[in-house]
């Protein structure tokens, strides 16, 4: 959570307020949509400023409405020229973005004057944010308009912490890639600290886009990249229920409530309140309405629907189009059933003050959410916030984000005319009980899962990757902490080394068997392992013959395969380190790997005893890395059900039996014995699950300069051989 003094910038393309040129001139308006109203009720609870487009504003009036924003909201305007915003915002974000994320390829339409003003308009916002900031401010990014940001922000302000949440749909793999900025875009968002969406499935998605694109594999959504952490979360939006809920009672809005109520009462009335857009499935829901009225000629001027649809981007065409032919729909509905004393369906195309949305919500029989597909969508969680007795239906398309919370709905497929119309009838007969055995459970989760929760979720979340990310900070290996380890581990009754091979004692060979060691090495460890209680251990992911060949005889216990052998110097034989494990899995993995060996040349296979390996240093890297990512992805959708782990490596991609890594083999091996000073190295993520489970007391190091949860780091292996004689040299001078 952001400390008392702690400010938050929020960014998103709208301000809350949106100025419209009226006859009087400039006008302050409410902005649409359910970013401003979920966001808006934050306001008061946090030291919150909001960054953001006004909309179109003339050269001349923008210096006093800047004042207005600044001095009564704290709302800092980025006033864009009018041609770059209408590339930028109708353009890029909205006929090329929108429908991509929305996974609508078929309006998507792609220019590359609008991707540049998309650059530049980012740019802009960057420039604004950059001017606002003060150092310890929250930086917290909204939406799919500002998605290169971050890179931006992220050169200027390194060391801010950046929020980020994506309000809408995030789409496959299969969809992102169609757009031909997909790479920038996604390369943008990874220099975020923390991507939050509103649910798993897009959150998979974009993690899967990630894996594929640009080859980051996360664990539970945490990705290392050029160190620094980035995040991915779901945090479900929800609302200001107690503001929904406690509205219908509110004084000031009576006269509007009621005035709807008289209107709406005598009848059954069923509502439908969208943006103009082609998300929302407005004409297929008008097409279910007619088949209903066709169908159950008995409800013919029992029911009424209500349809507001709120302008949103006009100068799309396609949304110009939609809005003829809903008119038409509309108009073809009205006419084949209307009487004289009954029109099916009232049509309003406006935006509804906040009294006259209560009074609909609270006078509706019935609530038709029927998007064909919506990142979240308010409108549903509203309706049943305001509906305080519980009663009300509430017709829900499965391809909205709120489905997956709101259980009880009807849920019905927005493509299926059929289902829309059964689901309407019957919702308008369901009993009283029914609609309040669901409303209730419903309303429960609504209300505590409420907006004011999301956002503390985020800002918790957002503040535990910043502090994850400062623990896990490159930290060189300083002289005074390195004379401490040399003269502890001279002092210490008992010690144990624990090694990792390639890349921490020896360099990266191109050929992985000529990495063997060199005289100096052998001497360094055979020195070591020599003195008195003390055991050094070769902890490695090669195979036992490796091993043996080039390190018998220096009287150091060797691990191979990450822990799954092992050859103490008291027994001197290979022993497993788990009960030999079902490898079944063999069989099927290893024809999936052998496409691959086909595909790459140069590339093969190795078996070790618990796992497979899919090697391809030696292939050409660009087609190999693509096909790695892509095997990657395929390995990790089909091995959810396997006891198996799949594991990039460097150049490889591994498959491995669950239960071995090289953390669990510290946990057995020092499982009774606790040695005084313990020493730790390696270079690569298999080496983290070791540095996880060490004691504190532990000195680990980790080789490279990257993000590691080792306690320092060296540059290269050179250095730990330098340490490994200086620890020996210690304790000589120690005994002398
Ligand atoms: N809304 C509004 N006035 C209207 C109609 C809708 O303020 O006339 C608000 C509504 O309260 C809701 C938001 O617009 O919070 C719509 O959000 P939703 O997530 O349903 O859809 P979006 O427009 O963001 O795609
Ligand atoms: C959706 C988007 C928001 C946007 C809103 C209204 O909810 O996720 O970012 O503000 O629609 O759209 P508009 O284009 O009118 O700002």
């Amino acid at each position: 959570m952001p400390s008392a003094k702690q400010r938050v910038l929020v960014v998103s393309n709208r301000l809350p307020m949106n100025i419209r040129y009226g006859n009087e001139g400039p006008e302050l308006t409410p902005s649409s949509g359910g970013l401003v109203t979920g966001l808006s009720s934050l306001q008061g609870e946090y030291d919150m400023a909001w960054i953001g487009w006004p909309g179109p504003v003339a050269k001349q009036d923008r210096s006093r409405i800047e004042r207005t924003l600044t001095e009564e909201h704290r709302f800092y305007p980025v006033f864009l020229p009018e041609q770059l915003s209408e590339r930028y915002y109708e353009g890029f974000s909205n006929r090329a973005i929108w429908p991509i994320f929305h996974s609508m390829p078929m309006y998507a339409k792609f220019s590359l004057v609008e991707w540049d003003a998309y650059k530049k308009a980012n740019a802009l916002f960057a420039q604004r944010v950059v001017s606002v900031y003060r150092p310890g401010d929250v930086l917290w990014v909204h939406d799919y308009h500002l998605l290169l940001l971050s890179r931006l922000l992220r050169q200027q302000l390194p060391a801010a912490t950046i929020g980020f949440f994506l309000h809408i749909p995030f789409p496959h793999y299969d969809i992102f890639r169609l757009m031909p900025q997909h790479r920038e875009l996604l390369e943008s968002m990874l220099d975020l600290d923390l991507i939050g969406f509103h649910t798993h499935d897009y959150a998979q998605a974009f993690l899967g886009c990630v894996r594929r694109i640009l080859g980051f594999e996360n664990t539970l959504g945490q990705m290392f990249i050029n160190n620094r952490i980035a995040q991915v979360d779901v945090f479900p939006m929800g609302i200001d229920f107690k503001k929904y809920s406690t509205a219908a009672k509110e004084e000031i809005l009576q006269p509007e409530i009621e005035k709807i109520y008289r209107r709406m009462k005598p009848r059954k009335a069923v509502f439908k309140v969208s943006r103009l857009d082609y998300t929302k499935g407005i004409p297929q829901s008008l097409r279910a309405i007619r088949l209903f009225f066709r169908r159950y000629p008995q409800w013919h001027e029992k029911v009424s629907f209500v349809l507001v649809v709120v302008p949103s981007r006009e100068r799309v065409d396609r949304y110009a189009a939609l809005k003829r032919e809903i008119d038409e729909l509309v108009g073809n509905i009205n006419s084949e059933f209307g009487t004289l004393e009954w029109t099916p369906i009232r049509y309003i195309y406006r935006s509804l003050s906040f009294g006259e949305l209560i009074g609909l919500y609270h006078a509706a029989d019935v609530a038709l959410v029927t998007p064909l597909r919506d990142g979240m969508n308010l409108i549903a969680k509203e309706y049943l916030a305001v509906k305080n007795d519980g009663t009300g239906v509430l017709i829900l398309s499965e391809m909205a984000g709120a489905a997956k919370e709101l259980l009880e709905a009807l849920h019905v497929n927005p493509n299926s005319e059929e289902e829309m119309c059964e689901a309407l009838y019957v919702a308008l007969s369901m009993p009283v009980e029914e609609q309040q055995r669901r409303n209730n459970l419903m309303r429960q989760r609504l209300e505590t899962h409420d907006i004011h929760q999301w956002t503390k979720r985020f800002f918790t979340r957002l503040r535990d990757v910043k502090e994850t990310t400062e623990r896990l900070a490159i930290r060189q290996l300083d002289p005074a902490t390195r004379a401490e380890m040399i003269t502890a581990c001279a002092q210490a009754p008992d010690r144990a080394f624990i090694l990792d091979y390639d890349g921490t004692l020896v360099p990266f060979a191109a050929e992985p068997h000529l990495a063997r060691p060199d005289t100096e090495l052998l001497t360094t460890l055979r020195r070591l392992a020599s003195l008195p209680n003390t055991t050094v251990v070769i902890l490695s992911g090669r195979d036992k013959e490796s091993l043996d060949i080039w390190l018998a005889g220096t009287g150091v216990v060797l691990v191979a395969e990450h822990g799954g052998w092992v050859k103490r110097t008291s027994v001197e034989a290979w022993e497993p380190t788990i009960a030999e494990a079902d490898d079944t899995w063999k069989r099927e993995i290893r024809p999936l790997l052998e496409l691959y060996v086909d595909r790459i040349p140069e590339s093969f296979i190795e078996e070790k005893t618990f796992s497979l390996a899919w090697h391809y240093r030696k292939a050409e890297s660009e087609s190999a890395t693509y096909a790695a990512r892509e095997l990657l992805d395929t390995l990790s959708n089909l091995t959810t059900n396997l006891d198996i782990h799949v594991l990039p490596g460097n150049k490889t991609v591994e498959v491995r039996t669950i239960g071995i890594s090289k953390g669990a083999f510290f946990r057995r091996f020092f499982a009774t014995s606790n040695p005084s000073f313990l020493f730790a190295a390696g270079d690569d993520w298999t080496d983290e699950d070791l540095f996880a489970v060490l004691p504190s007391t532990a000195y680990s190091v980790k080789v490279g300069l990257y993000m590691s949860k080792a306690r320092a780091n060296v540059a290269s292996y050179a250095d730990i051989r330098q340490l490994l004689n200086d620890f020996v040299g210690g304790i000589d001078a120690h005994h002398r």
